[in-house]
This record gives C-alpha cells, structure tokens and sequence, in this order.
C-alpha cells in the first residue's frame, strides 16, 4: 500500500511519467535523443512485423517495438552510491519495474530521493543510474517530534564509569544536582541545567576518593596509629605527649571527609617558675618555689606573684600563666636580693601585709 502510493507520487514528477502511464493505453510514438545509450529495437505496428521469437511491444520512448519479452535486465545490480533499488515486479524481465531509492539524507538533482528505472526491450533499466547526493541541510525532524514528541533531554554521566549520583531528570530546561558515596568528594559543580540544545551548561562533575595524608608529627609528642600512606575518611588516631609534656587539645583526631584531619593537639612544656626568693601561689597556700616538685608549673597553670607598692610598705598581687615553657614575672615583681632574703626574711614582698584597696586605687 505504501509503496504504491510513493511509487504514484515518484511517478507524477518523474519525467517517464507520461510514457509509463500512456503505455497502459497506447504506446507514443518513438521519441528519440531523450534518453542517452538507448538502442531502441525495431519499430513494428504489429507481431508480424517482428519475427517469430519477437512480439511487437510498446517499448516506453522507443514506441512499437521488436522485443524478446521474457530477455531479461541485469539484476541484482552492483550497489549503487547512497542508494538502494528494489525490484517492484517479479522478475527482471520486459517491463519489469525497479525503485532505486537514495539513503536517507540524500537526494537526487530533482530532489526526489527515488526514482523508476523500467526494464526495456534493449535490456537496459531505463534512464541514467540516478545519483544521489548528500543533502545541504539534514531533513526537518519536526514532523517526527510532533507524532512521537520524544522528550528532548541531555546526557548523563556513564553511571559505570562515574560514581556520582544525579537527583533530576536531565530533561531539557530541567536543573539536576550531584553528589558523592561516602569517602568522595565532588570535584565541579554541583548542579547543572539542560539547555535547549541539549548540552549541559557544565560539565559532569566527577567524585574523587578523599583519602587523608599522614597526620602532622606532633611536637614532644607522638602519634598512637598504624603507619601508613594514605587514611580513610572516618579513620581515627591517637596523640600522646612525651614526658613531662602535657596534652593540649583532643587526643584523638579523625580523618574528615574533606581529606583534613580534624584539630590536631599540641604538647606544650612546663614553665620554670621566674621567682626564687619569694612565695607564689599556684593554686593553693603561698610557697616558695623551691618546694614546688621540680619548680616548674604545667602549662596553663596560673602562678600569682606579690609584688611591693612603689610607696608603701604592703604587697600586691600580679598573676601570669604558664604558656608551653614560657612563664614571665610580671612587670611589677622584683626578685628580693640574697641579702634581703637572707637577712631580712620577714620583709620580703611576698611576706609583708597586703594593701588595703585604698593603697591601690592610685597604683
Ligand atoms: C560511486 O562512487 C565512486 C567513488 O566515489 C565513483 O568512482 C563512482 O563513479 C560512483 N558511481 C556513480 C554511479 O556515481
Ligand atoms: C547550547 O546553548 C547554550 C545556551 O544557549 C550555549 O551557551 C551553548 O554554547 C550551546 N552549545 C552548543 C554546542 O551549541
Ligand atoms: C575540612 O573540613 C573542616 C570541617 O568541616 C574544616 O574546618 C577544614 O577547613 C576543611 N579543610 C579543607 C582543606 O577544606
Ligand atoms: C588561670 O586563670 C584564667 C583566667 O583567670 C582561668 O580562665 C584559668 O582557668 C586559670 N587556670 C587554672 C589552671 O586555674
């Protein structure tokens, strides 16, 4: 059914239209230089005129014509460039009709893109092989898309290949977004739009393995974990101070999933204590330094100095903290002489009474 209708609508514009279709009436009379390389066979008015293998027979453009009906044309032909022919009738015979049809996106000069060849009494197809050419433009899919309305969409990310997770359709127009398993990391952005030409506006972001780095030595300290290249997210270590060294900060430190570590403590030293010949407090009673185990404080720990008002015979108190190793008398301290210590015991600042508030309020 189909083909016959292209094969009415082929046949309406060809130029062998007319004796095609005048044949099934009357033949025309013979008309010659409108097809290249055609021997017509002897004309005739009736089978007497032909002899006996021969019937006179309406040839297309060569009219009335001697022919052996059942000689046949070449068949199958060799293929043809950007085309294909079919045989329509049952045998390659007299009369037998061929459809050559080009490869879709090609045409013929006409613009057909198939054309009619009839088998004819010299046992040629009748008019030139037809020559189909790439199209200028590609044929209009609009008439596909309005019967099929397929949705227009953008490619996503080879799911084999990439490991990120697309949440959204990627129908044109549409925005999707990203993410990555655990232990990865998106590398890219994070959403993406379809456009109309159905390219995304980004590329596919891609999901790289976050892996942490050897943690950073510690100071004084070291750490408790197994030595290795590389950490997976979520692994956890260990730090622990040398002696006498003490723990600022988490002793345990997790691999996170941007690859760092999370805060990484420090081992901080204990601080000499700046005063030999008076008492401080260090959280407690009054003592003399060389009481104190080792006279050295931990780090953080709050030494409180007496110092001497510059005019009156009372003390006052300055407190300064020891900070990794590093503890300063305050300004106003003055270490008693060895004389004074020695001698005069009892009038050392950190032994006389202490100010009133009043003394101090013009300090
Ligand atoms: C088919 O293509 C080949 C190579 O391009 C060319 O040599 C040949 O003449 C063409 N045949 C026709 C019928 O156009
Ligand atoms: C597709 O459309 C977008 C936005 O209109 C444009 O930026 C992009 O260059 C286009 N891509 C192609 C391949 O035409
Ligand atoms: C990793 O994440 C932590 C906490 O979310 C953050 O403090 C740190 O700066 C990040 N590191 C990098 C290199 O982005
Ligand atoms: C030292 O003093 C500071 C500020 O007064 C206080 O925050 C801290 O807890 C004190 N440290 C100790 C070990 O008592």
């Amino acid at each position: 059914m189909e083909r016959s209708l292209v094969l009415l609508a082929v046949w309406a514009l060809t130029s062998i239209l007319a004796p095609l279709l005048v044949a099934a009436e009357e033949c025309p009379e013979r008309i010659l230089g409108n097809e290249r390389k055609r021997n017509c066979p002897r004309n005739c008015k009736k089978d007497k005129d032909c002899g006996a293998k021969r019937q006179c027979l309406c040839d297309g453009q060569c009219g009335l014509s001697c022919v052996v009906p059942s000689r046949t044309c070449p068949w199958p032909l060799p293929p043809g460039n950007n085309s294909e022919a079919h045989l329509l009738s049952p045998t390659p015979s007299f009369s037998a009709l061929l459809e050559v049809r080009c490869l879709a996106g090609y045409a013929m000069d006409n613009g057909l893109d198939a054309a009619i060849r009839r088998c004819q009494g010299d046992r040629q197809w009748s008019g030139d092989e037809p020559v189909c050419t790439a199209m200028a433009s590609p044929p209009p899919l609009e008439v596909e898309e309005e019967h099929e309305e397929p949705v227009a969409s953008c490619e996503l990310p080879e799911p084999d290949v990439s490991l990120v997770i697309v949440a959204g359709k990627p129908t044109v127009g549409a925005t999707i977004s990203y993410s990555c398993p655990t232990g990865y990391v998106l590398v890219g952005n994070s959403e993406n739009v379809c456009h109309s030409n159905q390219t995304w506006h980004f590329p596919h972001p891609i999901c790289q393995r976050m892996f942490c780095s050897p943690p950073a030595e510690v100071e004084n300290g070291y750490l408790v974990a197994v030595q290795r290249k590389e950490y997976d997210v979520d692994d956890t270590i260990y730090y622990l101070c040398k002696k006498t060294y003490a723990l600022d900060g988490p002793n345990k430190v997790t691999c996170l999933s941007n690859g760092s570590w999370s805060a990484i403590p420090f081992c901080r030293a204990r601080c000499p204590i700046p005063a030999e010949r008076s008492r401080i407090i260090i959280d407690g009673p009054k003592r003399w330094p060389f009481d104190v185990t080792d006279g050295v404080v931990q780090h953080g720990d709050n030494v409180t100095f007496f110092c001497k008002h510059p005019r009156k015979q009372c003390s006052y108190t300055a407190m300064e903290t020891c900070f990794d190793g590093q503890l300063q008398a305050p300004s106003c301290y003055i270490e008693p002489t060895w004389l004074q210590y020695k001698l005069f015991p009892h009038r050392l600042v950190s032994e006389i009474d202490s100010c009133s508030p009043d003394d101090l309020v013009d300090l």
